[in-house]
């Protein structure tokens, strides 16, 4: 398979290129931010006019992941109009031209589209509440790109794992600041459903070779605070978890609103794709495993931006 994965310097984009390469001919979409990745690369800032129309003619693929996206909630917040281009109206523009020339299309949405009140577990067709100005444009991108490509994939995703600025991810975080010694909140109140970022690919992958349509939730089986993930981490890597205090989202001094609960079922998933979904364990072990094997300066190699 041919495939076109935008965002390929991102954290979801880069790993799934790296780790699609294997199978298939990868083509990513870069602004100038990688250097000798394994992998063919194009050029492009996304929201240059006809950068769509360019980049899906000149590399013909039969399926395109779509990774890129504003996705710092916080820089959304300051950012409405870029954050609606960028999460809203590029979304659908690439949707209308993979609907146009028959090309396989995975938009990556985010569990955020929820409010998070319910008390259970959020199905596909539990309604969005989305609360911030990221989780909306993310919303109207997932409607527009159903509403123009029907045989798209809508992913709602929540995924951890290595990435190219070493900082990206929430694993990242807190091994950066335990290893340094230095003590982090860690939210006690905000439930989630955390994959990591290798096997959230090899679902995507999964999902197309399926020939999959429609609405998924795309997250890890198991359902923790972000305060419990922090002390796994930590466990994990042989960091002192009680330098993580247990505290309440609503009392932090994050800009954008988040919501308490985002356990997603991943039920439709794994019966479609008559697969059982990675145990949280499972993940954590792996990520353990690639830090063991050098991973990160692996990934962090494939930046243009290096000192010296
Ligand atoms: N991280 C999570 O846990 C999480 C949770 C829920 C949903 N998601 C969704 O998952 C997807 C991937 O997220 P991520 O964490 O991998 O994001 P990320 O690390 O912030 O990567 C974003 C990517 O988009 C690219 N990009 C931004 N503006 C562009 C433009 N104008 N033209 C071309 N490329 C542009 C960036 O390129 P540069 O390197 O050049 O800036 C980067 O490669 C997003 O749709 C996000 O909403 C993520």
């Amino acid at each position: 398979m041919r495939l076109l994965i935008t965002g390929s310097s991102g954290l979801l984009g880069l790993n799934l290129a790296l780790d699609a390469t294997r199978s298939h001919q990868v083509i990513g979409v870069d602004r100038d931010t990688l250097r000798s990745a394994p992998f063919e690369l194009c050029n492009a800032d996304l929201l240059d006019p006809d950068a769509v129309y360019r980049i899906v003619a000149q590399s013909k693929p039969d399926a395109v992941i779509h990774c890129a996206a504003l996705a710092d909630v916080d820089v959304c917040e300051a950012k409405p109009d870029l954050a609606y281009q960028m999460n809203a109206n590029l979304p659908a523009q690439l949707a209308d031209v993979c609907a146009r020339r028959k090309i396989r299309f995975i938009h990556i949405s985010t569990d955020a589209v929820f409010d998070g009140q319910k008390a259970g577990v959020y199905v596909e067709s539990d309604l969005p509440n989305p609360q911030g100005v990221y989780a909306q444009t993310k919303l109207e991108g997932e409607r527009s790109v159903m509403q123009v490509n029907p045989m798209a994939i809508v992913a709602r995703v929540n995924f951890y794992g290595w990435s190219l600025s070493g900082k990206r991810s929430l694993a990242e975080f807190f091994i950066n600041n335990l290893g340094a010694g230095k003590t982090v909140n860690g939210f006690t109140d905000v439930l989630f459903c955390p994959m990591l970022v290798n096997h959230l690919g090899e679902v995507l992958l999964a999902m197309l070779e399926r020939s999959l349509r429609g609405l998924y939730h795309v997250v890890g089986p198991q359902a923790m605070s972000k305060y419990q993930f922090g002390v796994e981490v930590a466990r994990k890597f042989g960091l002192k978890d009680n330098l993580i205090s247990p505290q309440s989202v609503d009392k932090s001094s994050l800009t954008a609103r988040r919501s308490h609960n985002l356990w997603l079922s991943t039920h439709k998933l794994s019966t479609d794709l008559d697969m059982t979904l990675p145990a949280f364990s499972t993940g954590l072990d792996e990520f353990y495993a690639q830090y063991r094997q050098g991973y990160p300066q692996k990934i962090r190699s494939y930046t243009q931006k290096q000192s010296g």
